[in-house]
């Protein structure tokens, strides 16, 4: 039967069956078959197609009112954009792929990233915030207040608001953040238009590091790469002379490599923000493992990223540390002044320093790593090893040019 013959009533049950069926295969990780993408599309189509001629009431196409899946975006056209594919399923946003065909000219297919406000926002609140939840990998929106650290539920649609207008805000911050080419709503959410860009984010990169930065020189020239990119974004920035002057989400998912071409796409946020409770006077949406002082510090985020980049470990998430049964685990001994950081920042209700209890020295995790590199890596998240051989605060780098250039000094690239 065809689709243009078929029930409403048949083709929302279809819809739901093969909507319930792609939804595990994205959360299995594999892609859906193509054909069964297709029906999706042509019932999709079908409904909208009835909603427009007036034969079913609007928004009876559409899902129920719980919150709509990716699915049901497939198939649908913004501008002249067919959205084809769901390339991230974030908690608050969607990323889809949309493409503009030309009919009987496939090579003249163009496509663009779009970024979605989902309905709701996907919250994994449940419990007391810890650091060591998996879930402190993720973008997370968090109401920072003295002794009252909580999760909120944030309005997508101001979320993707927020993004868009950061986005725009650094068009000309040295090239190097994603450029937004429209923002507007689509069925009732707020989204964003992005070039598709080539190349692949760097966590895949370092997921894979063994094999693709097989040498510490391949790694300290990606690094270096990497933080002469942040000095540019960061002065461009200072000079948009905008209200924001940080990035705000700086980690390896954010960041997008092409050869030696490096993009920044989601930017965080630190400020008031219209969440489901009402408007909340200091919100951050960021990622805590990389923002462990919940402040808009790209330095300290980028300090982490170098840490995983050169030495293969996120120092506030040690479980993270890649399997070798060979390696001896050798941690850093505290000193006072990095105990009572961390002191302080528990007593706040702040845990994500507590990890630094147990974190392994960089020789450890990678036995190419001189001392001079491990110093320097100390140095980038703002420690030292004293006089005693522990642990202690020391004063950051003060911009990105000052990291770059003290990695360049030591000789190693
Ligand atoms: N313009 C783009 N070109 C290529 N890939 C992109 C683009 N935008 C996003 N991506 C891919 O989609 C992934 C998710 O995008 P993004 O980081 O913007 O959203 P998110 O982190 O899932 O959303 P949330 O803000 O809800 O956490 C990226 O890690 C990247 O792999
Ligand atoms: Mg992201």
């Amino acid at each position: 039967m065809s689709v243009a013959t078929e029930s409403t009533e048949s083709l929302k049950q279809r819809r739901a069956a093969l909507d319930y069926l792609m939804m595990n295969y994205a959360m299995s990780g594999t892609q859906a078959p193509e054909s069964e993408a297709k029906e999706f599309a042509a019932i999709q189509d079908e409904l909208a197609r009835r909603e427009r001629e007036g034969t079913i009431a609007p928004g009876e196409g559409s899902r129920d009112d719980r919150p709509r899946s990716w699915t049901s975006w497939l198939g649908l056209t913004i501008g002249e954009y067919r959205l084809v594919n769901l390339i991230s399923d974030g908690n608050t946003a969607l990323v889809m792929r949309g493409e503009k065909t030309v009919a009987g000219h496939p090579e003249a297919t163009t496509a663009k990233f779009f970024k979605i406000a989902r309905d709701q926002a996907v919250s994994d609140s449940k419990g007391p915030i810890t650091a060591n939840k998996r879930s402190v990998f993720a973008t997370q929106s968090l109401h920072v207040a003295p002794f009252q650290l909580s999760t909120v539920i944030p309005n997508c649609d101001e979320v993707m608001l927020i993004q868009a207008e950061r986005l725009l805000q650094a068009k000309n911050a040295g090239g190097v953040m994603v450029s937004v080419e429209e923002s507007s709503t689509f069925e009732g959410r707020e989204y964003y238009r992005m070039p598709e860009l080539p190349g692949e984010p760097l966590r895949k990169i370092i997921t894979e590091a063994e094999d693709r930065l097989p040498t510490l020189a391949s790694r300290l020239f990606l690094a270096l790469n990497l933080l002469e990119t942040l000095h540019r974004l960061q002065t461009g920035l200072a000079d948009a002379s905008g209200e924001h002057d940080y990035h705000g989400d700086i980690k390896p998912d954010n960041i997008m490599i092409d050869g030696q071409q490096i993009t920044l796409i989601d930017p965080g946020y630190f400020g008031t923000l219209l969440c489901q409770q009402g408007e909340v006077p200091f919100c951050m949406i960021s990622t805590p493992l990389y923002y462990p002082l919940l402040e808009a510090d790209d330095k300290l985020a980028a300090g982490f990223m170098m840490w995983e980049l050169i030495a293969g470990v996120h120092p506030l998430a040690p479980g993270d540390r890649p399997k070798d049964k060979n390696a001896k685990k050798i941690c850093y001994e505290i000193g006072a002044s990095l105990q009572d950081l961390i002191n302080f920042r528990s007593s706040l209700l702040q845990p994500y320093l507590m990890p630094l209890l147990e974190f392994e020295t960089a020789e450890s995790c990678n036995p190419d790593i001189t001392p001079p590199l491990a110093d320097w890596l100390l140095r980038c998240i703002g420690l030292q090893r004293g006089a005693d051989g522990r642990l202690e605060i020391k004063e950051r780098f003060v911009d990105f040019a000052e990291m770059a250039s003290a990695l360049s000094e030591l000789g190693l690239i």
